[in-house]
């Protein structure tokens, strides 16, 4: 994929729905739609009802980013990578969970690219560094027909920050932050797409190399002890592997194995830290 700026796009069109220009750039496979302010790029995507597999959206800035549990994703202009990605994956509906685990590789495998140290990441898809949240994935459903589902793959990740608003000043981090040094974004979503088409072009052959990837990545893949917050239960454990669908495998202290297939995982802290 050749490594152009933004500005080499050739083809520069009006959006008639947000009346702000938007440009085409041709990275194949991908064909991407880059906006300079949306509400989220996801929604953006979820709007392109005639949009082939593998349109991305990505936007400078996100007025009204969004992420798991509906929580907000901080989308400051020129900050982030506020990128999402059409996806139609050819696999049984108790796979699908493996396209986030997916994301979650390609963002730290990325990411490594920049910052080999400390790396890691939280079940099922957060990516942090040093601990702290670096990026993040939120998938969607765009619409279910008779054959491949539409999915839409959001990915956030931190990259040229110096801080964050109070709330997130102790869990959040930026790459540049993490490296000292600004980067430049539009190299960054290249590589990322790269590394993107190559983990998807492995999903297609089953899920096992990407359980594979994401356990050698992921301190908490085996022996970590964690706390699991689901809707209406709280309990402790050691993690134990992943299944062959990407739900975290649990030993628990009563010595019971759990399978948890959604909810909040966090480190056990020691108390010491
Ligand atoms: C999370 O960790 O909670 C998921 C964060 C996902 C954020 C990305 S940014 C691009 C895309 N558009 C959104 O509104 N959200 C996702």
């Amino acid at each position: 994929m050749p490594e152009k700026s933004q500005a080499d796009s050739p083809e520069t069109i009006r959006n008639p729905q947000s009346a702000i220009r938007n440009q085409i750039i041709h990275r194949p496979p991908f064909i991407i739609h880059h906006f300079a302010t949306l509400g989220s790029t996801n929604d953006q995507l979820k709007q392109m009802t005639d949009a082939p597999e593998l349109t991305c959206v990505v936007a400078d800035e996100q007025t009204a980013g969004r992420g798991r549990r509906d929580r907000a994703w901080h989308s400051t202009p020129g900050d982030g990578l506020y990128l999402s990605v059409l996806l139609r994956p050819a696999l049984p509906s108790e796979k699908i969970p493996l396209l986030s685990l997916m994301c979650a590789v390609v963002v730290a495998e990325a990411v490594g690219g920049f910052h080999p140290a400390g790396i890691d990441i939280k079940w099922p898809n957060d990516v942090l560094v040093n601990e702290r949240k670096l990026g993040g994935i939120l998938i969607e459903g765009a619409s279910v027909g008779a054959d491949a589902p539409r999915l839409i793959a959001g990915i956030g990740v931190n990259l040229n920050h110096r801080s964050f608003p109070s709330e997130l000043s102790k869990t959040a981090t930026s790459l540049a932050i993490e490296c000292g040094h600004q980067l430049n974004l539009p190299e960054f979503r290249d590589q990322l797409l790269v590394t993107f088409a190559e983990w998807y072009e492995r999903l297609r052959h089953g899920g096992r190399l990407i359980i594979g990837r994401w356990q050698q990545l992921s301190s908490y893949a085996i022996g970590k002890p964690v706390v699991v917050t689901l809707d209406d239960e709280q309990f402790t454990g050691v993690t134990d592997g992943l299944t062959e669908t990407g739900a975290l495998r649990l030993r628990t202290a009563s010595g019971e194995t759990r399978t948890i297939i959604a909810g909040e995982v966090s480190r056990l802290r020691s108390g010491v830290d």
